[in-house]
């Protein structure tokens, strides 16, 4: 009979009060979930301590994993250059992703995006947790789909309702955005000009909010 895979990072999260640091290396051995397979490392987030504002992606792409950190391919460029136009600067925001290890699919020597269940996003929320508890941001937003339905509930859509307040124990403020690489994705010139537009938006409210 085939057993089970683990679905909870609980049993590797280091003691309570785990710095960041702690907590970057302790991921590394992360086995709450089969995500882990085949993935150069595990990537946490990035940013200040002392960060007013922490972004949540989905999941580390192919150059994230590669890197071992987190927006800092073509969905970070994109990522930058709104939090640029909302005045936001990155390196007083931390960044970070719902999931902690790249989900791909193999197709040939390319490795591709493939999106993370809501029962393995839930497997590695003890992760972003423990971040917001060491963290305590002013501000949490949530970048698309995956990070906003695994933060916010399932029934959150991010078309209807980015932008919006959302009561939660996670941060005073917490919202939900269009992701970056959805704005990438974008059917024609004037379609990501929009997207591009709403997520400044969105940003911008935030940081007009901030203390
Ligand atoms: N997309 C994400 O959601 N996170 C990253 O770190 C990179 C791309």
């Amino acid at each position: 009979m085939a057993v089970a895979e683990p679905m909870d990072a609980t049993p590797f999260l280091p003691e309570a009060g785990a710095t960041l640091d702690e907590l970057a290396r302790a991921v590394e051995e992360c086995r709450g979930c089969p995500l882990w397979r085949g993935t150069t490392q595990a990537v946490l987030g990035e940013g200040p301590l002392d960060a007013r504002v922490v972004l949540v992606g989905e999941q580390p792409g192919d150059r994230e994993d590669v890197e071992g950190r987190p927006f800092v391919g073509p969905a970070g460029h994109e990522l930058d250059r709104a939090l640029e136009e909302a005045g936001i600067d990155r390196d007083d925001a931390y960044v970070t992703n719902a999931v902690k290890h790249f989900k791909f699919k193999e197709r040939g020597k390319r490795r591709i995006h493939d999106k993370p269940t809501y029962t393995e996003v839930g497997a590695c929320l003890p992760w972003l947790e423990r971040e917001l508890e060491q963290l305590r941001p002013q501000a949490l937003v949530a970048l698309g789909a995956t990070a906003a339905q695994g933060l916010l509930g399932r029934d959150f859509r991010v078309t209807r309702q980015h932008g919006q307040l959302v009561e939660s124990e996670l941060a005073p403020l917490v919202t939900a955005t269009l992701h970056p690489s959805a704005i990438l994705r974008a059917r024609s010139v004037e379609a990501r000009r929009e997207m591009h537009q709403t997520l400044v938006e969105d940003l911008t409210a935030v940081a007009k909010r901030l203390d």
